[in-house]
C-alpha cells in the first residue's frame, strides 16, 4: 500500500505521542516506554492500522508496536488512534521504519510474536528476498524473538502463501499450524481479528490462508 504523498505526514508522526520517533533508542527498554513487563507483540507492515489497534483494545496485558515504513500510511493510523481518548490504548505505540532495521530497534528475545498480514507479494522472483516472510526476514525475526515466540502470517495471495510454507523449512524454522481457509476453519478462526486487507479481499469470496512458524 503506497498512498500519494500527503505534505503533513511528516509533521503530523514527528508531533503524534503515540510514534515511537527514536526506535533505535528503546531497543531492551520497550518495558520502559510501556511502564511495565507485559509481552511485546509487533505487527509488521500494518497499514493503516486497524489489526493492531483492535488487538490493543482487546488484549490491554500484551504491548503491542505496529511498523509501517510509508508515512503516508502510517498518518491514518495516527489519526485513527486519534478518535480514542489519550489514555486509551496505552499499550500501543507505532514506528515509521523499514522491517529490515528490526534487530536495531529490539533487543534478543525483547519480542513474543510478530503478526505479518497481507504482507507485499514482491512477484518477480528476483525480489524474493524483499517478501517479509523470506529466509533473509526470518533470520531477521530470530534475532528479536523470544524462545518461544512465534510468527503469525495472513494472505489471501496463494503464490505468497506456497512461497511462504517452503522458506519456513529452508530457513530452520517449523510449522506449527496452518490453513488455506481460515474464515471456514473453525479452530484456527477463533478469536480471529480482521485486518483491513482481509476485509477487503473476503467480502471479494477470496479465501484467507494463515500460518503460525516457530523456531
Ligand atoms: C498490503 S498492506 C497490508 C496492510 C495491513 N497489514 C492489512 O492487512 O490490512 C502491506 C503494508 O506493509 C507495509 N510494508 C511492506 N514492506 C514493509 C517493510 N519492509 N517494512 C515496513 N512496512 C512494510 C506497506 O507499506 C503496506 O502498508
Amino acid at each position: 500500500m503506497r498512498l500519494r504523498n500527503i505534505p503533513q505526514a511528516k509533521d503530523v508522526i514527528a508531533n503524534s505521542p503515540f510514534v515511537v520517533q527514536e526506535p533505535k533508542e528503546t531497543k531492551g527498554k520497550w518495558n520502559l516506554v510501556f511502564g511495565n513487563e507485559n509481552p511485546v507483540h509487533i505487527e509488521v507492515g500494518m497499514g493503516k492500522g486497524r489489526f493492531i489497534m483492535d488487538m490493543a483494545r482487546l488484549n490491554p496485558d500484551i504491548n503491542y508496536v505496529g511498523i509501517e515504513r510509508y508515512d503516508s500510511v502510517l498518518l491514518r493510523a495516527v489519526q485513527k488512534r486519534e478518535t480514542y481518548n489519550m489514555e486509551e490504548i496505552p499499550n500501543l505505540r507505532f514506528i515509521c521504519m523499514d522491517a529490515r532495521e528490526l534487530a536495531e530497534v529490539f533487543e534478543k528475545g525483547e519480542v513474543g510474536k510478530i503478526y505479518l498480514n497481507f504482507s507485499d507479494p514482491w512477484p518477480k522472483d528476483r525480489h524474493a528476498k524483499r517478501r517479509l516472510t523470506s529466509r533473509q526476514f526470518l533470520a531477521c525475526y530470530d534475532q528479536i524473538l523470544a524462545l518461544d515466540g512465534t510468527v503469525e502470517f495472513k494472505t489471501d495471495n496463494r503464490t505468497l502463501f506456497d512461497f511462504s510454507l517452503e522458506e519456513i523449512p529452508e530457513a530452520g524454522w517449523v510449522l506449527v499450524d496452518s490453513t488455506f481457509d481460515l474464515h471456514h476453519d473453525e479452530r484456527l478462526n477463533e478469536g480471529n481479528v480482521m485486518t483491513e486487507y482481509e476485509e477487503k479481499f473476503s467480502t471479494m469470496g477470496n479465501p484467507i490462508h494463515k500460518l503460525i512458524a516457530k523456531r
